[in-house]
This record gives structure tokens, C-alpha cells and sequence, in this order.
């Protein structure tokens, strides 16, 4: 977040706290040091506008970090969330033309998101938008900018979820009014979530991301079976801060009950997982 100074705790999410440009280095090398591999990063720009003019913006928020990030850690592999709707003033994981959704629109910024990206130096884009054709509008855009070694992880199997409210809290997203149901998965639609993991494998997806995951492990299992790409499970902010809580409370025991549902995640087949736990959990590997 370019408007803080110092690292700020997000009260939605104990324990866990949204960086300064200042800050993210110490944040990194806690990481590090706990046994971190890679980490995953989202924005939040000083200013939004209608065409999310900051998500692409060579001086933005991201942009700034990825390269503080492999400037000091060469060898950490840095992700980056590629949407719209952190940077957008309406909020909405879609360009906008006079309020409608604009498609096309949508699919060349995204592809204008990863390149800046990329020319910051990160080594995956995560297009997390589940807009249609996004996988290859992207590896498009970065192959034809010399790109084609930065990969995509695709959030393929995406579900409209009362569990990412947390997540939208901290970005400032939760008041806006706009809909994700219109892209998101109904949580009902199991041919839907496997056609659209089809869909990115063809379009060049290098891993699938499942999210939530904690109770779409079946998901994870069907997904597999379609694909040799790996299987990356994201425990979203609501899954976190519920056992977070939880545990804060006395209700559950708070390593015990991570502990629990990472390994169900393994056990499913999860290549690699995304989780606000992360550290804690790398630190007892
Ligand atoms: C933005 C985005 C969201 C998440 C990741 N990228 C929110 C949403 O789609 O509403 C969810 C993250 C989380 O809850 O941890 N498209
Ligand atoms: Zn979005």
C-alpha cells in the first residue's frame, strides 16, 4: 500500500499486515528466513481511476515492489495478483464503458498489467479475474514483449464466495456495489469449474489455482486428472481468519487446526499452497 509508512494491521485479518514500500523488505526477509519460496503480492495504488491506470503504470505500487524484492532477494520467486479491480475507482474486475462491461477492453489491460510486470522483473502473473480469455490474452502480451519466460498462474477454478470479504475489507472493495456473481463461479457448478480449468490449460496456463479450497478439495482431485500442470490451493481471507480466530478464542487449537487442513490440501494433491498461514506453517516443516 503506497499511502502507509509503516506496516499497518488489517483488523479483518489478525495477524497479518499490509506493507509500505518501507516496509516489505523486513516482511520479506522474516519470510525468507522462516523458509519462504515465493510470495504472492497485491496492490493497493495511491489513486484509482476508471481505466485502473495505476495497475500498469511503470512507478506503481506493484511495479515498486517487484523490483525492491528481486533486487535484494534474486533467488525468491515473486508472484503478482493480475486484475483490475484494486486499481479500478468503481471497483469492478472489468473495464467499464459509460457503466457496461467492457470485454475486450479488459483483456488488453490485463495483458498491459502482466508486461509492466514483468518489465519490473516478476517471475508468475496470477490473473485472478476469471474473465474469459484472460490466459491468452496474457501470454500474448508477454510473448510479444519478449516475456515468454515469465509464467502464468491462472485462478481458473474461482468461486463467487462469502470468504473473500476479508480480502476485499483491506483492499477497500467491499462497498462497492458491483456484482462479482457475473463472473465468478456459482459454488453449484462442477462441469462449469472443469471446463474453465480446460480452458486456461489450452490457453497456456502454467498452474491452476483453486480457491477457496478448503471445501472444493474435490475440485482439486477432479482437476488433476485433466492435467499434468500443478494444482495450487489458495486458502483464501475468510478460510484464514475464521481459524485464526477461531483459535484466538480457545475454540480450536490454532497449529493443530492449520496443520489439519494443510495436510488435506497435500493430500488432495496441491502442488504448492497460497495461505496467509505460510510462514507459521513453513516454520515447522
Ligand atoms: C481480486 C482478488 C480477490 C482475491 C484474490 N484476488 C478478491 C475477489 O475476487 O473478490 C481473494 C483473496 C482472498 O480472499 O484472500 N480479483
Ligand atoms: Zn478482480
Amino acid at each position: 500500500n503506497e499511502t502507509l509508512e509503516s506496516a499497518t494491521p488489517i483488523s479483518s485479518l489478525p495477524g497479518v499486515l499490509q506493507h509500505s514500500p518501507d516496509s516489505i523488505l523486513e516482511e520479506v526477509e522474516i519470510a525468507v528466513a522462516d523458509g519462504i519460496k515465493s510470495v504472492i503480492l497485491f496492490g493497493i495504488p495511491e489513486t484509482k481511476d476508471e481505466e485502473a491506470t495505476e495497475a500498469y503504470s511503470a512507478g506503481g505500487v506493484i511495479q515498486t515492489a517487484i523490483s525492491l524484492i528481486k533486487t535484494h532477494f534474486p533467488d525468491l520467486i515473486v508472484i503478482a495478483d493480475c486484475c483490475l479491480c484494486e486499481y479500478t475507482d468503481h471497483g469492478n474486475c472489468y473495464a467499464t464503458e459509460k457503466g457496461n462491461y467492457d470485454h475486450n477492453k479488459t483483456l488488453e489491460l490485463l495483458g498491459d498489467i502482466a508486461a509492466s510486470y514483468a518489465d519490473a522483473g516478476v517471475d508468475i502473473v496470477a490473473p485472478s479475474g476469471m474473465i474469459d480469455g484472460k490466459v491468452n490474452a496474457i501470454r500474448t502480451a508477454l510473448d510479444e514483449q519478449g516475456h515468454d519466460l515469465v509464467s502464468i498462474m491462472s485462478y481458473s477454478v474461482k468461486f463467487a464466495s462469502a470468504f473473500y470479504g476479508p480480502f476485499r475489507d483491506a483492499t477497500n472493495a467491499s462497498n462497492k456495489t458491483f456484482d462479482r456473481r457475473h463472473h465468478q463461479m456459482n459454488p453449484a457448478q462442477r462441469f462449469e469449474a472443469l471446463r474453465e480449468a480446460d480452458l486456461d490449460v489450452d490457453e497456456g496456463a502454467d498452474s491452476i489455482i483453486v480457491k477457496p479450497i478448503t471445501h472444493n478439495l474435490d475440485l482439486v482431485i477432479e482437476v488433476k486428472e485433466r492435467t499434468e500442470l500443478p494444482i495450487i490451493g489458495y486458502q483464501v481471507s475468510g478460510e484464514y481468519s475464521m481459524l485464526k480466530q477461531a483459535a484466538l478464542k480457545g475454540i480450536v487449537n490454532e497449529k493443530d487446526a492449520f496443520n489439519e487442513v494443510f495436510i488435506s490440501m497435500k493430500r488432495a494433491g496441491c502442488s504448492k499452497i497460497i495461505s496467509y498461514y505460510a510462514k507459521e506453517i513453513a516454520k515447522t516443516l
